[in-house]
């Protein structure tokens, strides 16, 4: 039997759908999972694929039927399971070989990781994989973090398999070791603030102006076109058209209010703050998910608190325009972190080449995401995409809705957590002179810290202490 050219560790839905894509693409696969009772089955339903796939039910047979130096792709959950595989595998590989782990990893991990491997002459990609089941089946969005050893090994095989934008595969090696990791990490802080302000343009039309959701989500169908059109607004029109079959009622009147979540979006706010960065918008985001599952004490507050909301219709076309601001400045936000992490972590991230990997197949793909790309392909401080000519302009004229939506919505008691801490981020950003002199006076007057003085270098402390 010819001798794989990848091999792919853990049949779940993910590393499923990915081995059959790469089968699809021509490849010869290697597959195995820790139930070995899945192989068979999997190889059987592939159909005119399963000649491609070779199923291995020991870890053994599974590495040596794979093609030096090899490549083998891991599907399974990133902690524990992940530190488990690579202590059991490590033994059977040899100098030159690549393990990958394709999951959403907290990338402290996988830098660690990439280190104990490089100690052994292994090699150690984190890679984050984007576009769920159907991406992973036809064209996922993949950010790689690993050695230009590992990235000559991936190329091939990962730029037939991913999505293409304008036959550009959506994939590339963001930098060493955690960097594809935290990169992916960043495109769901991104993911998260995006849904989270949909979420709040819903619910202001829905309990503001009282409209139908099958109302809202043609309006979302609309906005799907031009500047707005992304992967979660069509989606969120879509799902506004169904009903439930077992009530009538449209279906997401029968979903509970209250938002899961794994764990990315969060890691995304630690390690900006961490970061010396604020990400407000993606914070809100996580934090007003928190919020949703305090389900039981949200019911007992609107008892006591009450949970009186406002008439309020903003209008379609000043809330597009809050929107459009509120998404540029949760991409604005996403893409700070990025630039903060590549100084710290010596990354040299390339920005516009990562707008470019999201165009296509990831969750946060959109039309934005191109001139983004254009944006960064210039000179641009500190990765702060408000400061390019063209976001600048775009968030002029949008901003002023943004700022009337906010204002009219916390007047009539909606909950905006999102937009307003946009605008709040937005409002901070554009004041040379801020108020963080009064934080200074302050920190001298209680603790002699000490401030700069305007224009003079140097600690120097208030009259206070004379
Ligand atoms: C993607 C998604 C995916 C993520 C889910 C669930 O890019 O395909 O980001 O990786 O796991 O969106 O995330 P939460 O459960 O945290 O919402």
């Amino acid at each position: 039997m010819t001798k794989a050219q990848i091999g792919v560790y853990g049949l779940g839905t993910m590393g499923s759908a990915l081995a059959l894509n790469m089968a699809e693409q021509g490849f010869e696969v290697a597959v195995t999972n820790r139930e070995t009772a899945w192989i068979a089955d999997f190889i059987r339903e592939a159909g005119t694929l399963a000649g491609k796939l070779q199923g291995y039910e020991t870890l053994e047979e599974f590495v040596a039927g794979l093609a030096a130096p090899r490549v083998i792709l891991f599907m399974i959950p990133s902690g524990a399971p992940m530190d488990a595989m690579i202590e059991a595998v490590t033994p059977l590989l040899a100098a030159g070989d690549t393990i990958i782990d394709g999951g959403n990893a907290d990338f402290h991990l996988t830098r660690r990781r990439a280190a104990a491997l490089q100690a052994k002459d292994l090699h150690f990609v984190g890679m984050g994989v984007s576009g769920g089941e159907e991406g992973a089946r036809h064209g996922p969005s993949m950010m790689v973090g690993g050695s230009g050893h590992s990235w000559a090994q991936l190329k091939p095989i990962l730029r037939a398999i991913a999505a293409k934008f304008e036959g550009n595969p959506c994939v590339d090696l963001m930098g060493p070791d955690g960097a594809g990791h935290f990169v992916k990490t960043v495109h769901n802080g991104i993911e998260y603030a995006d849904m989270q302000v949909i979420a709040e343009v819903y619910g202001l039309l829905r309990y503001g102006a009282a409209k139908a959701p099958r109302e809202i989500g043609e309006m979302f169908a609309d906005w799907d076109q031009g500047r707005l059109k992304s992967y979660l607004i069509e989606i969120t029109g879509k799902v506004l058209h169904y009903d439930d079959p077992k009530t009538g009622h449209p279906v997401v009147d029968v979903i509970t209010d209250a938002a899961g979540q794994k764990g990315t979006g969060r890691w995304t706010v630690v390690e900006a703050i961490k970061l010396g960065q604020s990400a407000n918008l993606i914070e809100a985001a996580v934090g007003a998910r928190g919020w949703s599952s305090e389900k039981d004490t949200r019911a007992e507050a609107e008892k006591i608190l009450g949970g009186e909301r406002g008439w309020f219709d903003p209008g379609e076309a000043p809330l597009k325009e809050a929107f459009l601001a509120a998404r540029i400045l949760g991409y604005a936000q996403g893409f700070r972190i990025l630039a903060a992490a590549s100084e710290e972590y010596e990354w040299d991230l390339d920005y516009a080449r990562i707008a470019q990997v999201w165009r296509a197949g990831c969750i946060i793909r959109s039309a934005l995401l191109d001139d983004i790309s254009e944006a960064f392909a210039g000179d641009l401080p500190a990765g702060q995409l408000i400061l390019a000519p063209g976001f600048a302009k775009m968030l002029s004229t949008s901003v002023p809705a943004l700022r009337k939506v906010v204002a009219a919505a916390v007047t009539g008691g909606h909950a905006v957590p999102g937009l307003s801490a946009a605008l709040a981020w937005y409002d901070s950003m554009r004041q040379g002179y801020g108020t963080a002199n009064i934080i200074q006076a302050q920190r001298d007057f209680f603790g002699h810290h000490g401030f700069e003085r305007l224009g003079e270098a140097g600690k120097h402390h208030g009259p206070w202490w004379d």
